[in-house]
C-alpha cells in the first residue's frame, strides 16, 4: 500500500494541507475532516458499507479496542472507519486488513481510483494478502475488535466464526457484514444460492444461526440497514 495518507480526490486545498500536517493540532483538525466525510457517507453513502461508517468507528472508540481485524478489503472503504476509531483510541490500537486480492489489485481492475492512507492512518495499518481462514488458523493473539466482510459463503463464513470463537472473549466485538444481502434490509436473507456463489448455502445470515445453534454462548442483534451489520459477542 502506498505510503502517504488519505487522499481523497475531491478534499479542499485546505483539508489536504492538514492532511500534510505534522503537529498535534493539525491532526486533531484531520481526524475532525475524516469524521466529516464520515458522517456524509453515514447520511447517505453509496458503498456497500458506507453507512455503517460511525457505527463502526463508535464500537472501537467505546469499547477501545486495539487488536482490530477486517476480512475483506476491497477499495478500502471500511478502512476509513476502522482506522478512525484505532486513531482515536490510539495506544496500542492498530488495524489488519485481510483480502486475497491488494486494494490497488482491485481499483487498477474496476479502473476506481484507490483510498490512500497518510502517515497517520498508515502507522497503524497492516495489509496482509492471504485468504481469511489461513490468516485465522494463525493468530493466537486476543482479538478486540474483527469485521467480517470477506467471501460470504455459508460455509466460509461458518468455518471463520469457529475459529474467531477461540481468539475472543466477552469484551470482544464480532461484526458481520450482509447478514441482510442485496438490500433485504430489515429482513434476513436466507436465500439459498447454488454452489460457487459468493453467499453460497445461506450466505451469512445462515452461518450466523447454524454458529449460534452450535455455540449457545453467543448473543447478536443486528443493524437493518445497508444489507444488516450483525454484532455478535461471546457471553460467557
Ligand atoms: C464485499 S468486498 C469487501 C468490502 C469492504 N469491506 C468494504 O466495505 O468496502 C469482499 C472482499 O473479500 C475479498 N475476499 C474474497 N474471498 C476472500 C477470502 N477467501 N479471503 C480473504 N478475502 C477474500 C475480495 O477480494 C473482496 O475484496
Amino acid at each position: 500500500m502506498k505510503k502517504n495518507l488519505l487522499k481523497m480526490k475531491n478534499l479542499r486545498p485546505s483539508t489536504q494541507a492538514i492532511l500534510d500536517g505534522t503537529n498535534n493540532a493539525q491532526k486533531k483538525d484531520l481526524n475532525v475532516s475524516i469524521y466529516h466525510q464520515m458522517v456524509q457517507k453515514t447520511l447517505d453513502g453509496h458503498g456497500d458499507t458506507n453507512q455503517h461508517s460511525l457505527t463502526i468507528s463508535s464500537l472501537i472508540i467505546s469499547n477501545k479496542c486495539e487488536n482490530i481485524i477486517e476480512l475483506g478489503v476491497r477499495f478500502g472503504d471500511s478502512t476509513v472507519p476502522l482506522l478512525f476509531g484505532a486513531t482515536v483510541v490510539g495506544g496500542n490500537s492498530r488495524v489488519t486488513s485481510v483480502d486475497i486480492e491488494s486494494p490497488e489489485e482491485q481499483a487498477k481492475r474496476i479502473g476506481r481510483p484507490i483510498i490512500e492512507f497518510d502517515d497517520n492512518f498508515n502507522s497503524r495499518w497492516k495489509f496482509v494478502k492471504q485468504d481469511a481462514i489461513s490468516f485465522l488458523k494463525e493468530q493466537n493473539s486476543r482479538i478486540d475488535f474483527i469485521f467480517i466482510d470477506d467471501w460470504h459463503g455459508e460455509n466460509h463464513v461458518f468455518e471463520e466464526l469457529t475459529i474467531i470463537d477461540k481468539l475472543v472473549d466477552n469484551t470482544s466485538l464480532i461484526l458481520l457484514h450482509d447478514t441482510m444481502y442485496y438490500g433485504s434490509h430489515p429482513h434476513y436473507n436466507e436465500t439459498v444460492m447454488p454452489e460457487g456463489h459468493e453467499f453460497e448455502g445461506k450466505g451469512v445470515y445462515g452461518a450466523l444461526t447454524r454458529f449460534v445453534e452450535e455455540y449457545p454462548n453467543y448473543e447478536y442483534c443486528t443493524i437493518p440497514i445497508n444489507h444488516g451489520l450483525t454484532i455478535l459477542r461471546k457471553v460467557k
